[in-house]
């Protein structure tokens, strides 16, 4: 496995959990941001039943590639160029759209885009999933989230923990409800959100 992350090894049991209570068993699911390809393998295995379209940077898809043709199984589609700040969905309509780690590390604007697209991708009642850490009321849940955003912030001045309350804003603008809003482990949440 290259790129391999021990946060996604960790993260990947309590997501599926997640996942099983909310994806009908034969979703398609268009993942953005896939990075190594971990929750792809792990979600494709554990729901055999669903289709799952990984996506990624086309810098970045060369190891997913890779990591996917050597452990993937037969529904995991091939991985989509997919770059915020470049495409538009123009794919058939998916069940659900999955993004992990993505909103804190692309900019604001990309953020909202990410909304945008996958509210353009999803069918009615499809159901965005986001993980990650968020802000409540301008505070972080913890004092290692606000040390993680100093930390992101160094690295880029664009990424950084996002703001819960503005987050819905911009889905409610897509047409997305907020329907959960889960504590995950390592004080990370999984907002969910319906195509209404
Ligand atoms: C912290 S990694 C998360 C990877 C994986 N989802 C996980 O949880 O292990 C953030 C991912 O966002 C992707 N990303 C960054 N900018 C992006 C953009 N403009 N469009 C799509 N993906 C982007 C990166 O390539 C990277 O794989």
């Amino acid at each position: 496995m290259q790129n391999y992350s021990q946060a996604a090894e960790n993260n990947k049991a309590p997501i599926a959990n997640i996942m099983g209570r909310h994806l009908p068993s034969d979703a398609s699911v268009l993942e953005i941001g896939s990075g190594a390809g971990q929750h792809a393998l792990h979600m494709s295995h554990t729901f055999p039943g669903i289709t799952w379209l990984p996506s990624e940077r086309e810098v970045v898809l060369p190891i997913l590639r890779a990591n996917l043709t050597r452990h993937g199984s037969s529904n995991i589609q091939s991985p989509l160029a997919l770059d915020l700040a470049e495409h538009a969905w123009c794919g058939d309509s998916v069940d659900a759209v999955y993004a992990a780690n993505v909103m804190h590390i692309v900019s604001d604007s990309l953020g909202a885009r990410l909304v945008q697209l996958a509210a353009e991708a999803l069918k009615p009642s499809g159901l965005l999933m986001l993980y990650g850490p968020y802000k409540y009321d301008g505070r972080f849940t913890t004092e290692s989230n606000a040390v993680f955003d100093q930390w992101l912030k160094d690295r880029d001045p664009a990424s950084g923990i996002r703001d819960f309350e503005a987050v819905i804003a911009t889905a409610e603008c897509a047409g997305l409800t907020l329907t959960q809003d889960y504590a995950m482990p390592a004080n990370n949440q999984m907002l969910l959100f319906e195509r209404t």
